[in-house]
């Protein structure tokens, strides 16, 4: 342009030469140096722009717009330049002390819960949410808080339905959590609502759905005008929190502790109800065992079924992890096999 002041090819050729310099300079402390050449109070632009009074009012404006773009792209340069050589700096720093920064990192893998653990959390989060408290008991029973204060006396038929493995002090590991009811009852601070999630042992021949050691969580509910119908909308508000909305069906059951028994079936989640080898073609999964708590049971714990009713509930636990999570083998929860775990 010919009415552009000699001036702005000098600035030009400052920001060529600055360029250059400033991107092969080798070290941070050249750099620096350099740098305040070009951009310091004793550099060319400022020397221009010093006596820029000089110029005339146009002329000021173009030598000053051009000298502030230059002043502008090197300091841009520079702080480039300067992460470059920093990081440069570093490394040389760290590899003359043997670290070497190329060498990829340990993959560390992110560790989870075990499916029955996640469930078990969620399933207890769910019913202290609703007044719950939590309860344990011994995994190694007597046969009075097993059997006999569940109304299953000695000698009485209804005993072999578990199929128990009797230590030689008399003693039995658990057949079912419901000893936990017992125990529980016993000391009477009612009203009152529990689970009790836990281990428990059968003489089982060990399938794709038996186990001898396997997981329940019981549930009792007592207190002075308890009916079925709170059982029924407490338990299918479970299933549908643990299992999500499904059909459900309450069909009568016999279990000596309740009176009357139930089972809560939902609808065969691998056949949609069809029928299926899983559902023995019936469309449904037993999943709740349950009922309203026997006069017997609260009369062992010195209740008055009077006065207090309850209701009782007893989930196979490995089984709803199960169904949650589509497994069609119950031995995969147990083996500890990382492929199958890493799954959930
Ligand atoms: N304890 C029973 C079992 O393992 C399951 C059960 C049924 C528990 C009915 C209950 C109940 O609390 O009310 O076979």
């Amino acid at each position: 342009m010919n009415n552009e002041p000699e001036i702005i090819s000098e600035i030009n050729k400052i920001s060529e030469d600055a360029e250059k310099l400033l991107n092969s300079s080798n070290n941070l402390d050249e750099l620096e140096s350099r740098f305040r050449n070009f951009a310091g109070k004793k550099s060319k632009i400022a020397a221009i722009l010093h006596n820029i009074h000089l110029y005339s009012a146009e002329e000021k404006k173009i030598i000053g717009s051009k000298s502030n773009e230059v002043k502008n792209r090197i300091e841009n340069i520079y702080n480039s330049k300067k992460d470059e050589l920093s990081i440069a700096e570093r490394g040389r720093f760290l590899s003359g002390r043997g670290i070497d920064l190329t060498i990829p990192g340990n993959y560390i893998e992110i560790r989870h819960k075990h499916p029955i653990t996640a469930v078990l959390e969620e399933a207890s989060d769910f019913f202290t949410s609703m007044g719950f408290e939590i309860v344990e008991g011994p995994e190694i029973e007597t046969t009075y808080y097993n059997f006999d204060a569940l109304n299953i006396p000695a000698e009485h038929p209804a005993r072999d339905v578990w199929d128990t493995f009797y230590l030689l002090n008399g003693m039995v590991p658990r057949t079912h959590t419901s000893s936990v009811q017992a125990r529980t009852l016993e000391k009477k601070q009612l009203p009152l609502r529990v689970i009790a999630p836990g281990r428990c042992y059968r003489y089982e021949a060990v399938d794709a759905t038996h186990l001898f050691m396997f997981n329940q969580m019981e549930g009792l509910f007592v207190d002075k005008n308890v009916k079925l119908s709170d059982l029924k909308g407490i338990l299918e508000e479970t299933v549908r929190h643990l299992l999500g909305a499904r059909k459900t069906r309450f069909r009568p059951a016999f279990y000596p502790f309740v009176e009357p028994g139930l089972d809560l079936d939902i609808e065969c989640v691998f056949c949609g109800g069809k029928g299926c080898g899983v559902c023995k073609n019936t469309g449904w999964i037993e999943v709740i065992p349950c009922g309203m708590v026997h006069p017997n049971v609260f009369k062992y714990a010195d209740i008055d079924p009077k006065e207090y009713k309850g209701f009782a509930f007893g989930m196979g636990f490995d089984r709803i992890v199960m169904l949650k999570y589509n497994i069609n083998d119950l031995r995969l929860l147990y083996q500890g096999n990382l492929d199958i775990l890493k799954q959930f």
